[in-house]
């Protein structure tokens, strides 16, 4: 018997230090792609897969996150009476009736799984998902749906997994895992380099746990980077219950990057409909350009 999935836990007390001077006074999580922050992105995922308690791990100067989701009545009734009205649609709803927003700090940087931690109170006993706003999935359904069908078939825990190349692997944890059996994961590294990289099988940021986490990473110690780490967690969790690699269809872009942000953008900006018409003739138009010297 599987059981629904409600929560989703956003851990956003990381400071971006990949864009600074951006990210010095702002969230990471409110840089922009098109005209929705990425936070906001990560919340429509979350709450097409039926979650109804999102809950924050956030930290120092993230007030903007919070702001975000909150009702905004002066801008709403300023937007009315201007007759604004698809601007008014746009920050309507974000957090539709019956979902909360529960928001807990993280008071220490001491890593992602520490950050997960922080949110067990919120949680409780039952199965959750854990969402990095900076790896943003285009898929439909999304990847968080996708991942809760998953678990519907078999049960257990879900880690979001996608190939990288072979020399970028000690950016991510990385599995090695079972084909025969539903692809379950067989072990899990932090980070390790190409020599010791079990495959070129990454998590990406998404993952679907089960509550018997909680208790493995309160035991977890320091690992890779002097931080405690979600995946020592779940590798200490997959002694005692299974865990399974689930490759999404959809494509990821990490926006904690500078690169795969403007890749995120350029993807966006061309699909939106206000810009993607006139976009799409520009960008061609640069790429002549560029091709032609
Ligand atoms: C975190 C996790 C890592 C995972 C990655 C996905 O690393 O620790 O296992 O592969 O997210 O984006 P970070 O990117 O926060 O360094």
């Amino acid at each position: 018997m599987t059981r629904p999935i409600t929560a989703a836990v956003f851990p956003v007390a990381g400071r971006g230090t990949r864009f600074l001077p951006a990210t010095k006074a702002s969230p990471k999580e409110m840089l922009p792609i098109v005209d929705k922050p990425l936070i906001q992105y990560a919340v429509e995922e979350a709450i097409e897969a039926g979650v109804t308690r999102l809950v924050f791990v956030t930290g120092s100067t993230k007030r903007a996150i919070a702001d975000h989701f909150d009702i905004d009545t002066e801008l709403e009734q300023a937007l009315t009476r201007a007759g604004k009205n698809d601007l008014l649609r746009s920050i309507q709803g974000i957090v539709p009736k019956g979902v909360t927003c529960i928001y807990i700090r993280q008071g220490e940087p001491l890593g992602l799984g520490h950050a997960v931690l922080c949110a067990r109170p919120a949680v409780g006993n039952e199965p959750f998902f854990v969402h990095l706003a900076d790896d943003l999935i285009k898929g439909a359904p999304g990847c968080l749906t996708q991942m809760a069908n998953e678990y519907r078939e078999h049960g257990g825990s879900v880690v979001a997994v996608e190939t990288v190349p072979p020399e970028n692997t000690s950016s991510y944890g990385i599995v090695a895992v079972d084909a025969a059996d539903r692809n379950r994961v067989t072990r899990i590294v932090e980070k390790p380099a190409p020599a010791e990289a079990p495959s070129n099988s990454a998590v990406v940021g998404r993952y679907l746990l089960m509550p018997e986490i909680f208790d493995k990473l309160e035991n977890t110690g320091k690992g890779a980077g002097g931080e405690i780490q979600l995946t020592d967690g779940i590798a200490d969790l997959m002694d005692d219950q299974p865990v399974y690699a689930y490759s999404f269809d959809g494509i990821r872009y990490d926006c904690g990057s500078k690169l795969g942000y403007l890749q995120a953008t350029l993807a966006y900006g061309l699909e939106h409909p206000d810009t993607g018409t006139e976009f799409r003739e520009q960008v061609l138009a640069l790429a002549d350009r560029l091709r032609n010297g």
